[in-house]
């Protein structure tokens, strides 16, 4: 089997939400723990943070918050390389040089890009769309998490469906460096999405939208930090339905009851919820609430135990941040020797 070099992001924006988890950073732990001739890279975005504001004061501690967080549900130094990205400038040299082979049209049509063009509509209640409302990052970190892949030359990145647009920007970025920069090799691997099997987590008090960190009503979601009880009073108050016959799987029509048992599935490790569903057929809401509740207590009761524990021991956390960041420079450094000569700078 030909090893692969794996690499993924997130952003510090916060401690994670149950989402975050069940959806992206748990299958992170998987593929570290599965995967053992791999190589695993994961690193915590700081700079995709600055696309929208940040409080100076708390980013640096979310920042820290993030790379604990990493390390408390099962992400080791010593099989992975665990890092943050400002601790390595040449992610922001190897972005600006894609930048300068990347079509301003394709990124314009990325959705994320369109989404913040509609939403600066509606701020200003004006058909016309303002774009001095928009910095230029949020139009071109999509390069910027094509350099964070590229960088390490990476073959594989596990990501979420909403973002294999950004992927295949990636792919075409790299395939244009490869033609554009000719050397005795080819530059960069086209890397392949790990699409993880879909667990999309909905918010808890309005099922119609994912759960976010960015809703404004907190008792939507569940964040990893939160305790038994403050879990049991979210799980509680979830939205669910009026339909007395017992609890059924039917997304369209139940979205708030089959999201509990998407999270209960997700929480025993089961891929299938419709099976899995069928064996809580019936069970009155309480109970189910009941059964949720527990559910993620087990789940996350070890990672929180941790988080505090990691929390207090600032000198370990420094310590994995310096030694990922020299391990993280050390492999991008190759790739940079390579890249400048086919440059010419
Ligand atoms: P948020 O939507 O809370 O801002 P991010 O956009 O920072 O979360 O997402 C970080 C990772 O978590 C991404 O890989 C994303 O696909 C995943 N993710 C976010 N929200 C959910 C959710 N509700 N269910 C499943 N995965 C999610
Ligand atoms: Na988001």
């Amino acid at each position: 089997l030909k090893s692969r070099t794996i690499f993924s992001g997130i952003q510090p924006t916060g401690i994670p939400h149950l989402g975050n988890y069940l959806g992206a950073l748990s299958n992170w732990v998987k593929i570290q723990n599965e995967n053992p001739q791999d190589k695993h890279i994961f690193s915590v975005v700081g700079w995709h943070a600055l696309t929208l504001p940040q409080n100076p004061k708390e980013l640096g501690a979310s920042r820290r918050d993030m790379l604990a967080v990493l390390l408390a549900i099962g992400i080791d130094p010593k099989k992975s390389i665990i890092f943050h990205q400002d601790s390595n400038a040449m992610h922001t040299e190897l972005a600006w040089i894609l930048s300068c082979i990347t079509p301003t049209g394709r990124l314009r049509r990325m959705t994320s890009w369109k989404t913040r063009l509609a939403q600066s509509r509606n701020a200003n209640s004006e058909s016309e769309v303002d774009e001095s409302l928009l910095n230029a990052g949020l139009l071109t970190y999509p390069v910027l998490q094509a350099a964070d892949i590229l960088l390490y030359q990476a073959t594989h990145v596990p990501v979420g469906e909403d973002q294999n647009q950004h992927l295949e920007l990636c792919r075409d970025i790299a395939d244009s460096f490869n033609r554009t920069f000719k050397g005795r090799s080819r530059m960069f691997p086209l890397p392949t999405a790990l699409i993880t099997p879909s667990k999309r987590i909905l918010s808890l008090t309005d099922p119609s939208a994912k759960m976010s960190k960015s809703a404004p009503d907190p008792s939507s979601r569940i964040l990893l930090t939160d305790s038994a009880k403050q879990i049991a009073a979210k799980v509680r108050g979830a939205v669910t339905d009026s339909i007395s016959t017992g609890v059924s799987y039917d997304p369209d029509e139940r979205p708030g009851t089959s999201n509990l048992l998407a999270i209960l599935s997700a929480c025993f490790g089961h891929e299938d919820v419709r099976l899995f569903a069928e064996t809580c057929r019936g069970m009155s809401h309480g109970v189910l609430k009941g059964e949720v509740a527990g559910a993620v207590e087990d789940l996350i009761a070890g990672p929180r135990a941790e988080f505090e524990r990691l929390k207090g021991d600032v000198g370990y956390l420094d310590q994995v941040a310096r030694e990922g960041a020299e391990a993280a420079r050390e492999l991008s450094a190759r790739t940079m020797v390579q890249v400048r000569e086919r440059i010419g700078l």
